[in-house]
């Protein structure tokens, strides 16, 4: 059952948005090679805390941070620590927290330092990605039109959808139904309505779509290696499309 919410709980979704967004651009801003990815997951926690949310992720079926930080073949779920940041890497920041009993979830991955074109392209295709699927949405449509618009775009451009990670609905839990696959038939899957609030969550690989988990229990990689590259927003389901609850400071859809 997808749990719709009202006018209220999405301005509540949308205050808990607000912080994941502020604390991302933050964490963008201080993006330099040499550091290391825990010294970033400290930062986004102080930030959470100061903003008066909580960390979602924290102790989440026992993870053991703030953010997720995913560099270059790293699809998700990369555990901060000790790696230092190296020109020429793209890293994923994956953040979500809680505000007054809402959540909100966003990603977004940054190149550090001067990056391959390859790895230019890959993010700004899977940017898009989310875009195009952001654009699919509004009341009326199915979830298979969203994973569609996300597939058609990502595969024009020449790469591959992750299919073992998909996204989801979102509110007073992280994790709500429906799943939103980055893939799908138009058409298809359940029926979104207004009030319907989902985090969409398109992973794109260079090479093949298949991933592997590390030893670590966490880390998703891209079995052949390949760049990955990971965006995501929350949205609200409206009668006329998506309002996004995570939008940043001049990110411009
Ligand atoms: N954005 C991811 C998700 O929606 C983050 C969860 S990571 C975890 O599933 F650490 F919390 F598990
Ligand atoms: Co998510």
């Amino acid at each position: 059952m997808i749990i719709r919410k009202s006018a209220e709980d999405i301005e509540k979704m949308r205050a808990a948005g607000k912080v994941v967004a502020v604390v991302l651009e933050e964490l963008s801003e201080l993006v330099v090679s040499g550091m290391t990815t825990g010294e970033l997951d400290r930062i986004a926690e102080s930030a959470i805390r100061r903003h008066g949310a909580i960390p979602s992720f924290k102790g989440y079926r026992g993870y053991p941070a703030a953010t997720c930080i995913s560099l270059n073949e790293e699809v998700v779920h990369g555990i901060p620590g000790d790696r230092r940041l190296e020109d020429g890497d793209i890293v994923g920041i994956d953040l979500g927290v809680i505000l007054d009993g809402w959540q909100g979830d966003s990603a977004l991955t940054l190149p550090v330092g001067s990056v391959s074109s390859q790895a230019g392209h890959l993010m700004e295709t899977t940017q898009q990605a989310l875009y195009a699927g952001i654009a699919a949405v509004r009341a009326g449509v199915r979830i298979g039109d969203v994973g569609h618009a996300i597939q058609q775009y990502a595969e024009k451009h020449g790469f591959s959808v992750v299919r073992d990670l998909v996204g989801h609905g979102i509110g007073r839990n992280m994790h709500e139904e429906p799943q939103v696959p980055n893939f799908g038939k138009p058409g298809r899957g359940p029926l979104l309505e207004v009030g319907a609030t989902l985090a969409i969550e398109p992973m794109l690989n260079a090479g093949g779509y298949q991933v592997d988990t590390l030893a670590d229990g966490w880390t998703m990689i891209a079995r052949d290696r390949s760049l990955s590259a990971h965006f995501e927003h929350t949205v609200a389901v409206t009668e006329h499309g998506a309002d996004i609850l995570t939008l940043r400071t001049g990110e411009r859809i």
